[in-house]
């Protein structure tokens, strides 16, 4: 019989919370049937490493510091997405920019978590707790995170799933950032994953459609 489980990879670079939060929906059966299958770390010695081994995942780095650019990053990134078999592409908190040539082979088929709501506060420069910073420079009361499909244009794929955050007064970059993560990423991203893996999104004229 066919096996129909699709091979999941995640990209992480950092503490890997949003990781976790994957393992955690798999180990509940809430993966829609995906498998994550392998992890790969854009640095060395980052935790986001040892939650992938406490889960039995198999783990590799593949360091852009020993990359001379974007291209050749991106090609040594290609080749291991086919080793893997990879039929969906997690960026959690993957903060390494890959070139068009991955978007092309893998189209609808990479997702990323944003912790902003898109189009505010994304694109070149808005990562990890700049995107915070900048939320409360700019006085919203409202912020979030969103789930999208990738494409060349950094931050601006085709949006799957959002969910919205209330600013408090006294937010600092990290307590807002936490927050977000509890009340948003970490839901939106498996959740996403899980749509995915169910067959239920489909992407017209750059609108994600979710089937019932
Ligand atoms: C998360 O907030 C994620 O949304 C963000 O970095 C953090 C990583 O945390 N990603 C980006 O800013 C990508 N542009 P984690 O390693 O604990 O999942």
């Amino acid at each position: 019989m066919a096996d129909n489980t699709k091979n999941i990879i995640v990209l992480v670079s950092g503490g890997g919370t949003n990781l976790q939060a994957l393992i955690d929906a798999q180990a509940r059966g809430e993966l829609g049937g995906g498998r994550i299958t392998c992890v790969i770390s854009s640095k060395a010695g980052v935790y986001a490493l040892e939650r992938a081994k406490n889960a039995g995942i198999a783990a590799r780095v593949i360091a852009r510091k020993d990359y001379p650019d974007t291209a050749a990053y991106s090609a040594a990134m290609l080749d291991a997405f086919r080793a893997e078999r990879a039929d969906l592409i997690v960026q959690a908190g993957f903060m390494t920019i890959l070139d068009e040539t991955i978007c092309k082979a893998y189209p609808n088929q990479m997702i990323n978590v944003h912790p902003a709501l898109i189009p505010s506060f994304c694109g070149k420069g808005y990562y990890g707790l700049h995107v915070h910073e900048a939320a409360l420079k700019k006085g919203v009361k409202v912020t979030g995170a969103t789930v999208h499909f990738v494409t060349e244009v950094c931050d601006g794929g085709p949006i799957i799933l959002q969910k919205a955050v209330a600013v408090e007064q006294d937010d600092t970059p990290e307590t807002l950032q936490k927050r977000v993560m509890e009340q948003a990423e970490w839901h939106i991203l498996p959740e996403a994953v899980r749509l995915f893996c169910e067959d239920r999104l489909t992407v017209e004229n750059n609108i994600v459609k979710i089937r019932p």
